[in-house]
């Protein structure tokens, strides 16, 4: 079966919370044996870590849940709008360097932000942990267990839809 969904979680440096979403929604999509259908990749608006594995700090706590976390970092491109049928952003500032790729807002449904699919949590927005300490990796992960359940639903309504 061919990839018939793409999908893209965008943060700032690529080795903290999108490389936890790639991480996880990969394990529910696997589990749900829709790998070969559901195309999954993570990109940061900086480039500054790029080729590198994630974050140690992030790799850990996600190894305590069993969620592997492989990705190497690399920085968004443009044309990611055009080849992503979803571009998910961690916080209002990606949101705001995204659409500065997209001036005549073509497309503006595909970019949203992660926290819209989150049900158990008020959070708008998916707080950057980096310089933070290690509850703020595991509330990353939180947020990611509750959004890509979501998420992963609407993935495949969008799959039965011809
Ligand atoms: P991320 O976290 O955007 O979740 O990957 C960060 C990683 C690195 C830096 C900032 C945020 N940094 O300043 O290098």
């Amino acid at each position: 079966m061919a990839t018939r969904f793409r999908l893209l979680f965008i943060c700032l440096g690529n080795i903290c919370r999108s490389p936890a979403a790639e991480g996880v929604m990969r394990k529910l999509v696997a589990d749900a044996n829709l790998t070969d259908q559901i195309f999954i990749d993570s990109a940061g608006t900086a480039g500054w870590h790029t080729g590198k594995l994630p974050d140690q700090r992030m790799t850990a706590a996600a190894a305590r849940r069993q969620i592997p976390l492989t990705s190497r970092a690399r920085q968004v491109h443009p044309s990611d709008l055009q080849s992503f049928d979803l571009a998910l952003v961690m916080d209002h500032q990606n949101l705001h360097d995204l659409r500065s790729f997209d001036p005549e807002g073509l497309h503006k449904q595909k970019v949203r932000l992660f926290c819209e699919f989150c049900t158990d949590h008020p959070d708008t927005e998916v707080p950057d942990p980096y310089y933070g300490g290690p509850e703020g990796f595991e509330h990353v992960l939180n947020l990611m267990e509750d959004g890509c359940k979501n998420l992963l639903t609407h993935i495949q309504k969008s799959l039965l839809t011809p």
